[in-house]
């Protein structure tokens, strides 16, 4: 009997282990395959990469506001395909080797061999740099994203792009950035928050104009303090818990206890159990426009209650006449509500 048990557990763990076994290998070989395609699928022929010491005499503009850029860092000490210019341009020797020939056919006079050699199709194409405004959102950004994913600069910022609503909706790094002709050169931002993020989201603007809200447009928070619309784990590329939570007690930690008296949807629910985040016609951005009618949500299933259905927590007791005025105005009695260590009903 045992050693019939035995053997069945021994057998047991080696289908077990197998199946592990196979699963990781698949694992291993499908991110080996991703690999492959991030990095382009072709390989850097990086006989093509000819160093950017000449891009200057044809492309001042570019060469001299690149060196004021965070770009400029990308230096010799890089693989050849990482350093400046080409690191997003790729490859220039054709490109460098044809536009001088016709420079030197203009040059020395022979103008029909320079128109010729410009419409040679063949030798055109071969020239031709990656130019980015051209690609689809998904190519641009693979270019960025071979140096920017994972942890950059301030350690707090996680590039998990492609886990982002931006990728996923055909949203480029583009964009939101400009190499050559950024409005600010800080983070080479196209145009600066919230502007720009206002262009894509019209409705998060009109929310921000309501009398309640935070103060974005007045310049007293980002967006990205409570997003990263680089792309984390949290649905609406929020930045934190799904809840909202860890935002919200980054700047209102007196609200996050831990209190002996919790009051459990805040966290259950978190904050937007009550509280809309971007701007609300309601004071204190809550979701209702009055106190009682919020609390009633979950504390009602009293006769003549205004709001439908029970709620999810106790009812009140009855000496509470909640048409009176008195009684009405919830928080003047129950002013700790978000939690109290002193009194169990938030008095
Ligand atoms: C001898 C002059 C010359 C040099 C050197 C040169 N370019 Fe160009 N480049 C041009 C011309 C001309 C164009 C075409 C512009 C047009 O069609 O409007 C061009 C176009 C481009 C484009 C747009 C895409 C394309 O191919 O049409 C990129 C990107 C570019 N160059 C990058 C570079 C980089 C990076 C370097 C240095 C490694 C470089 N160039 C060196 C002359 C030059
Ligand atoms: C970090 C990536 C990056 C680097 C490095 C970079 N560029 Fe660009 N380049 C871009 C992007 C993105 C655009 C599209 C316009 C913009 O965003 O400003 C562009 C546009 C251009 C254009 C206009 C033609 C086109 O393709 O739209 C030229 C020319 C150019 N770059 C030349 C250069 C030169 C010369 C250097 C080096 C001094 C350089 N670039 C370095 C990303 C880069
Ligand atoms: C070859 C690697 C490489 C590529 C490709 C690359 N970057 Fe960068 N990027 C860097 C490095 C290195 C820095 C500087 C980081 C630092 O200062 O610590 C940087 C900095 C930045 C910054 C911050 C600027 C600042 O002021 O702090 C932005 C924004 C940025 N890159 C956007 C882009 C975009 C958009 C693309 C694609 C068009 C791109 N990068 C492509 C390597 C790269
Ligand atoms: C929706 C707009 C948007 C998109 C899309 C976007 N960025 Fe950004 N990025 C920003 C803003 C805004 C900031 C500045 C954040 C701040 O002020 O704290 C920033 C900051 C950065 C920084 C500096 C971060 C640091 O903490 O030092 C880098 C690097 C960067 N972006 C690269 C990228 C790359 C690469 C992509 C594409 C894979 C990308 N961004 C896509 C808006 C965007
Ligand atoms: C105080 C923190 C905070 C700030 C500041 C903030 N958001 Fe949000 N945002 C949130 C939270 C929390 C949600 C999730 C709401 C939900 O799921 O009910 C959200 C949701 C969103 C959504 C999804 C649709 C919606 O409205 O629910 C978009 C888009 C959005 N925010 C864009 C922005 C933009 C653009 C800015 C700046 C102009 C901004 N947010 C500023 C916290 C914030
Ligand atoms: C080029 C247009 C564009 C720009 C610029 C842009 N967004 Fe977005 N954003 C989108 C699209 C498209 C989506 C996905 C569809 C949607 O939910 O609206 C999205 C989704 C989001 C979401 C998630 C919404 C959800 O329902 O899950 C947030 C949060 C957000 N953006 C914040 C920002 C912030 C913050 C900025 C500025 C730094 C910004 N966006 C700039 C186009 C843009
Ligand atoms: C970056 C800091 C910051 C973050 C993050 C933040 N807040 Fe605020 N919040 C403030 C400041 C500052 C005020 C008061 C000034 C004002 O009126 O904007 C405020 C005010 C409020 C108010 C009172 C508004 C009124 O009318 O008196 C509520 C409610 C609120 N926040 C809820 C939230 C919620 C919910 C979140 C998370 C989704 C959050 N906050 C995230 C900074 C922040
Ligand atoms: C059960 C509903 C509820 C939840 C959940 C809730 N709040 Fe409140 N909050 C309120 C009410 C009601 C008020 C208004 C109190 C008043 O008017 O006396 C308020 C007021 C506020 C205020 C402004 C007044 C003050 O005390 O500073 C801030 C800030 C605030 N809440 C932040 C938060 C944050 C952050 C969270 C999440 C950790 C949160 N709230 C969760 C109900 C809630
Ligand atoms: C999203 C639902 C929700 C909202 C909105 C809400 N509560 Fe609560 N409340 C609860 C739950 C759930 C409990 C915990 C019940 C338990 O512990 O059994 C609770 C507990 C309480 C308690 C303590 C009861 C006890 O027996 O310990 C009081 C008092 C209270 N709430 C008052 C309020 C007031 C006043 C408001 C309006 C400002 C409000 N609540 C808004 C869900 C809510
Ligand atoms: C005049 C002060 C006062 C006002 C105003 C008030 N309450 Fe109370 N509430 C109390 C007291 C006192 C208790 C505790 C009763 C006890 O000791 O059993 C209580 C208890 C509660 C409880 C807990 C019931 C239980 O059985 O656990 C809830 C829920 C509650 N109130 C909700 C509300 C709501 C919702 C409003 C607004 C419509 C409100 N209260 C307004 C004084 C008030």
């Amino acid at each position: 009997m045992r050693y019939t048990k035995l053997i069945i557990t021994t057998l047991f763990i080696v289908a077990i282990t197998g199946a592990l076994l196979s699963l990781r290998s698949t694992a291993a070989s499908g991110k080996r395959v991703t690999q492959s395609r991030r990095d382009g699928a072709q390989a850097p022929d990086h006989g093509k990469y000819i160093g950017s010491e000449n891009c200057a005499e044809c492309h001042s503009a570019e060469s001299s506001f690149y060196q004021l850029t965070a770009h400029n860092k990308l230096g010799h000490d890089l693989p050849k395909d990482r350093q400046s210019c080409e690191a997003c341009h790729g490859g220039a020797r054709d490109h460098v080797a044809y536009y001088k020939e016709v420079d030197q056919l203009l040059k020395g006079g022979k103008e029909t061999e320079a128109t010729a050699l410009m419409n040679d199709e063949a030798r055109l194409t071969a020239a031709k740099m990656t130019s980015i405004s051209e690609l689809s959102p998904t190519e641009s950004s693979q270019i960025c994203l071979r140096c920017h994913e994972g942890t950059q600069g301030r350690s707090d910022e996680r590039f998990n792009y492609r886990r982002s609503e931006h990728f996923r909706n055909g949203v480029a790094c583009v964009d939101c950035h400009s190499s050559h002709s950024p409005k600010r050169l800080e983070f080479l931002l196209k145009e600066k928050e919230p502007e720009g993020c206002y262009k894509c989201h019209a409705d998060q603007k009109s929310s921000f104009q309501k009398p309640f809200h935070h103060k974005v447009p007045e310049g007293g928070m980002k967006c990205s303090d409570c997003h990263n619309h680089h792309g984390g784990f949290m649905p609406r590329n929020l930045r934190n818990t799904v809840t909202g939570d860890m935002q919200c007690v980054k700047c209102h930690a007196d609200k996050q206890g831990p209190f002996v008296y919790e009051h459990a949807p805040i966290k259950v629910e978190g904050c937007q159990a009550c509280h809309t985040p971007h701007g609300s016609t309601n004071p204190k951005l809550l979701t209702r426009n009055t106190v009682k009618m919020l609390c009633l949500e979950c504390h009602s299933n009293a006769p003549g209650a205004t709001v439908e259905g029970a709620g999810i927590g106790p009812t009140t007791p009855s000496f509470h006449d909640i048409n009176s005025p008195r009684i009405a105005n919830c928080t003047t009695c129950h002013f700790e509500i978000h939690g109290s260590n002193k009194d169990r009903f938030f008095r």
